[in-house]
């Protein structure tokens, strides 16, 4: 069973990842994968591009966690989506020293849910569950996903709505 957990940079998937796999879950950091398929690079947000359908068809599946903002491209039996309220995201990838226009791109694509509808355009919706992390630990984020894997958690999403920071940032 594979289980992904994706989102906007900066929602905390590393760091409920690393939680998880201290609690002995088996974790792969899907962003050390990808230097195979990097075919260029992006100067306006000094990024790498990646050809995410050819990494993605030559990915193996694993039985455990795979994390990182493409783990939705991978065919993932289910899928959790990790969401943070705007104007916190924008403060935590400001403290990673990001340039602006880095911080304020992924702060609106959170905002207008761009990750959580890439996941439900490839993905059945009973098999994903949208986690707030804004006011959470990484280790409380880590038990939700432990409560979605064991069934505790039921899938759902639509709990947030972003779109008045949406308005505020632009
Ligand atoms: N639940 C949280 N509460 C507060 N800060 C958090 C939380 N989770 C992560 N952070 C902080 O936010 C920053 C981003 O977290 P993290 O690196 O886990 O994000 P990510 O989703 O893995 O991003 P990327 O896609 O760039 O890898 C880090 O500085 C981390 O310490
Ligand atoms: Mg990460």
């Amino acid at each position: 069973m594979m289980t992904g957990v994706t989102g906007t940079p900066g929602t905390g998937k590393s760091a409920a990842a690393d939680v998880l796999a201290a609690r002995g879950h088996r974790v792969v950091h899907l962003g050390e994968t990808v230097a195979p398929y990097v075919i260029g690079e992006d100067p306006d947000r000094g990024t790498d591009i990646v050809d995410h359908e050819a990494w993605a068809a030559a990915f193996v599946p694993v039985d455990g966690i795979v994390e990182g903002h493409l783990a939705h491209y991978l065919p993932c039996d289910r899928v959790v989506v990790l969401r943070c309220r705007p104007d916190v995201l924008i403060t935590r990838l400001r403290s990673r020293g990001y340039p602006e226009a880095k911080c304020r791109e992924n702060a609106e694509a959170e905002a207008l849910d761009v990750i959580l509808v890439e996941t439900l355009e490839r993905h059945p919706e009973e098999t994903v569950r949208e986690l707030d992390t804004t006011a959470s630990t990484p280790e409380e984020t880590a038990t939700r996903i432990e409560g979605f894997l064991s069934g505790r958690l039921a899938p759902g999403f639509g709990s947030v709505d972003w779109s008045d920071y949406f308005l505020e940032a632009t």
